[in-house]
């Protein structure tokens, strides 16, 4: 079968020596990424702190256009930021939890560096956290969030797409809901964007959170986070920092908010990542979300059928419209095969609680995840994950 997206995997180098199933982890470099770190160190080199004004000043912002599109945000939207624990701990900044609305709606399933920060942050505010569980660990029921949500919620800050299981929530459904109580919501759409289509408008989220490193193939450092334009400029973060003031070089005594999503931004940026984050997103922008969403949909459907012949356990969502694009086989001795895949530069990782996860991208083909499942099979019959057995479970 033709896979007209196939024509991409020349951009990525480790492509050629490994089967790369691992882009919901760390998305693979693209070829020029060493380019524009060149251009960074030549830019510091040969114009050392003129660089600012030539070409860094403006960087945070003008990463943040380029993925603005990724997530249907317009110019002046996005900001980067260093990463997405950050961005919460921002957005939380600039809320008011004084007023009566002193609640913050989470899920069991979000990721648990958000959650440290949002709990931290909470206590410290006088906030409440209210959590709403999960049935059976894999998803979470929209109707139990909006249940959640009353009139003392201020925010309602719930990931896109679980990071362990890869379900998709509706967020449109969830905005509408909390957005009817009053309440605020923000997304972590770190397992959304760059592999579904992602659109702030139409769900009306306020805020709108991800990184690059992941689906968009941007490396690490680069982080974003999206500001509605209702609310941009009527909140202002706590956490704020020379960068967004209104008149940063006046240094002035006391904290102006910039206008705009500038305002978002916090002390110096940093500059080397933002050189590489925006080669991965042009990349996802010209194979085209639709049909990279198209082909993941198509593969995962794949991976769990591979997975159901063998009696191998799936935990990923069976309904293609609830399920991101990592499909997680929990198999006997998953770690140690995960760790056994490595060996055989199958890149895979391994979660506590979901397995294996293998997460193809626009850039893989549908031999190599035959091979990775054939490599899953040969490993467990012949027992050569046994050389692993009682080794930790260290993250890849
Ligand atoms: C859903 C989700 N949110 C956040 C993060 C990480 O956040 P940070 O950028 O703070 O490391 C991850 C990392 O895997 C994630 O899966």
């Amino acid at each position: 079968m033709s896979d007209a997206l196939l024509r991409f995997r020349e951009r990525f180098p480790i492509l050629e020596t490994t089967n790369y199933l691992v882009s919901n982890s760390l998305g693979a470099m693209p070829r020029t990424v060493p380019e524009r770190l060149a251009e960074y160190a030549r830019t510091w080199a040969e114009e050392g702190v003129r660089a600012w004004g030539s070409a860094w000043w403006g960087m945070p912002l003008q990463v943040g256009d380029t993925i603005a599109p990724l997530i249907g945000a317009a110019e002046g939207e996005v900001a980067m930021v260093p990463n997405v624990t950050a961005a919460q701990a921002l957005v939380l900044s600039a809320l008011d939890f004084r007023g009566g609305r002193d609640t913050i709606v989470m899920t069991a399933l979000d990721f648990p560096s958000v959650r440290y920060v949002t709990d931290a942050l909470a206590e410290k505010f006088g906030a409440r956290v209210v959590v709403v569980p999960s049935e059976d660990g894999v998803s979470i029921d929209e109707d139990a969030v909006i249940a959640a949500v009353d009139d003392r919620t201020a925010l309602v800050a719930v990931s896109h797409v679980l990071f362990r299981s890869a379900y998709v929530l509706d967020a449109a459904r969830i905005v509408k809901a909390a957005h009817d109580r009053g309440a605020l919501v923000a997304l972590d759409a770190f397992h959304s964007v760059g592999v579904l289509p992602v659109d702030v408008k139409a769900s009306g989220a306020d805020f709108l959170m991800g990184g690059v490193l992941k689906w968009l193939c941007g490396g690490p450092g680069g982080c974003f986070v999206y500001v509605a334009p209702r609310v941009r400029d009527a909140l202002a973060p706590a956490l704020a920092g020379w960068m967004g003031h209104a008149r940063p070089f006046a240094f002035e005594d006391s904290m102006t908010p910039s206008p705009g999503i500038a305002r978002w931004l916090g002390g110096t940026p940093a500059i080397p990542a933002l050189y590489a984050a925006a080669e991965g997103p042009k990349i996802v922008r010209e194979a085209g979300i639709e049909r990279i969403r198209e082909k993941s949909t198509r593969q995962t459907a794949r991976l769990i059928a591979l997975a159901d012949e063998r009696g191998y356990t799936v935990a990923a969502p069976r309904r293609p419209e609830r399920r991101g694009g990592t499909v997680a086989f929990d198999v006997p001795h998953a770690y140690e095969v995960s760790r056994c895949l490595l060996e055989r530069e199958i890149i895979v990782d391994y979660r506590p609680g979901a397995g294996i996860r293998i997460a193809p991208h626009f850039y893989t083909s549908d031999d190599e995840l035959e091979l990775a499942v054939a490599a899953i099979d040969e490993i467990l019959a012949s027992g050569a994950w046994q050389r692993h057995a009682g080794r930790s479970t260290v993250v890849t």
